[in-house]
């Protein structure tokens, strides 16, 4: 196998060895950032969430009081206003989604779908558990979620959502005595959950991926052509030289001009033991003939 074979397919090995383990590391690094940073979005989304629904029972809920006795303003109520700011924020970031998903809802809306429902009822058989978090597929594709339990720990809820008969006439008024009532202290109802797309961080990651990968690429390439090229001259030639010289004066033609070498490398120190072995056997065959 010529020299320069052998060098370039350990190189190629090398280089392939070099590229997958370099690909594999970074890919799970740049994953995994972006999928601290999809986590990231979704846990101040949640924060915002309850913000809002602070704020509403701490701010609006007292000013609405009175109002409440002659009609049901919404407008007072947690899970409505949080709600009310997640689907205006959708109309520019459509692909979040905030939901206050809830098994047997007051407002038809916060009903629960199949896969929240799951979510709900893995919260009813863990009483331990304080956060889901998971991935999904959607119509505008994958999609991350963080869900925590909305459990009845303040007896002042069950006002509303335990009996039509206890309940605010306005209320019953004006969602109907068949929806959200029968909710019992300490049980856990439903879940707000968050929904992130995942696509804008895993596509940001995977242009970056790319152009690390790229460069690596064009690095290891840059370096094979001239780890060639200096094979090539330093090497290769000159041996190819000194090999046809020592072939030449070996089939006889002793009088062939001096093999140039200046350089003071292996091969230059090689091509002067050929030129003086030529002179030595010139010496000896002139020594035959005398
Ligand atoms: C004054 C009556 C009232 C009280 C007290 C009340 N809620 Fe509600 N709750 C409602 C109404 C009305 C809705 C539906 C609002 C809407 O239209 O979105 C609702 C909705 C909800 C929802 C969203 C799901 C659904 O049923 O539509 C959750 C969750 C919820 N309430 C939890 C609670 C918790 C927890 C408490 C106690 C801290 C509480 N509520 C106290 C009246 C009340």
């Amino acid at each position: 196998m010529k020299l320069l074979l052998k060098f370039n397919l350990v190189f190629i090995l090398i280089f392939a060895l070099g590229f997958a383990a370099t690909g594999f590391v970074s890919w799970r690094l740049l994953e995994r950032n972006a999928r601290e940073e999809i986590a990231g979005s979704a846990k101040l989304l949640m924060d915002t969430a309850l913000a809002t629904r602070n704020y509403t029972s701490a701010q609006i809920g007292p000013l609405l009081e009175t109002q409440m006795k002659y009609s049901f303003l919404p407008q007072s109520i947690p899970a409505y206003s949080a709600t009310e700011v997640f689907n205006d924020l959708r109309k520019k970031h459509d692909e979040y989604g905030y939901k206050e998903a809830v098994l047997n809802p007051t407002n038809p809306r916060d009903r629960a779908v199949e896969w929240e429902a799951d979510i709900v009822t893995q919260f009813r058989g863990n009483a331990e558990a304080t956060e889901l978090i998971g991935d999904r597929d959607t119509p505008t594709g994958r999609s991350f979620y963080v869900a925590r339990p909305i459990r009845i720990t303040n007896p002042a809820c069950l006002r509303c959502h335990s009996s039509v008969e206890v309940a605010p006439k306005t209320l019953v008024d004006r969602y109907g005595p068949a929806n959200g009532f029968g909710w019992n202290l300490n049980e856990v109802v439903g879940a707000q959950i968050i929904s992130v797309p995942t696509k804008v961080a895993l596509d940001r990651a995977e242009r970056v991926y790319t152009v690390f990968m790229g460069s690596i690429a064009g690095v290891f390439l840059a370096i094979g052509v001239v780890l060639n090229l200096m094979l090539w001259a330093m090497v290769i030639r000159p041996v190819d030289h000194l090999s046809r010289f020592a072939d030449r004066v070996s089939l006889g033609e002793l009088d062939i001009p001096d093999f140039e070498r200046t350089a003071n490398d292996e091969i230059g120190v090689l091509a002067r033991s050929i030129a003086r072995m030529r002179t030595s056997m010139v010496q000896a065959m002139k020594m035959l003939d005398g």
